[in-house]
């Protein structure tokens, strides 16, 4: 017997449809604001975090009629129970260089804020020439660190979320919708 995809402990949030119009609105929006901010031969450099990012982003300079380029950081925090504080590490570094580039990160949800503002910090010592943030979902609620973000897709709620990227155990990210864990309400 095939298992119900996607599965009932599901609820939806957010359609696909309603997803994708809004990604493609926010991607007009920061092509119209680059547009006077980059000069002749300047390219954009947008930076997606890994692996969340990957389907945002992918729609989102799809949206973009400027001249970009696109490149990957991975992430991954750990708690330290100890010092009850988060560390980062960096699993994929950037390949291109940042130096007096406009900077684009994208992410896929702003939760506590503790990966983005170290990336951010990290970027920011290699001289960029502006950097701003997009992301797909902002839950404002559980922030634990002051975070300046450029472009906001969704402000939501602090239920977890899976779907467009998000994921829960590395599953449900392709699912073109969001949706709550029943469980996390
Ligand atoms: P933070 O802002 O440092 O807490 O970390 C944000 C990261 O936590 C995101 O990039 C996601 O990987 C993960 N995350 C936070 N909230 C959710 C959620 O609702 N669903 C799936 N992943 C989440
Ligand atoms: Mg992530």
């Amino acid at each position: 017997m095939n298992t119900p995809f996607p599965p009932p402990d599901l609820t939806p949030v957010f359609s696909p449809e309603v997803v994708a119009q809004r990604v493609k609105d926010l991607g007009t929006q920061i092509a119209t604001d680059y547009r006077s901010l980059l000069e002749p031969q300047e390219l954009l450099l947008t930076i997606g975090i890994l692996n969340g990012a990957f389907i945002f982003l992918a729609d989102l300079v799809r949206a973009m009629d400027i001249p970009l380029e696109i490149d990957f950081v991975r992430l991954t925090s750990y708690q330290d129970r100890l010092e009850s504080s988060n560390y980062v590490v960096m699993l994929k570094n950037l390949e291109k260089e940042i130096k007096n580039r406009h900077v684009l990160v994208v992410e896929d949800i702003a939760d506590c804020g503790l990966t983005l503002s170290w990336l951010l910090d990290y970027l920011r010592q290699m001289g960029p020439k502006s950097i701003r943030l997009a992301v797909a979902f902002n839950k404002e609620e559980r922030r634990r660190v002051e975070l300046a973000i450029d472009y906001v897709g969704f402000n939501v709620e602090k239920d977890f979320l899976v779907g467009y990227g998000l994921d829960f155990a590395q599953s449900y990210r392709h699912l073109p919708g969001v949706h709550k864990l029943k469980a996390s309400s």
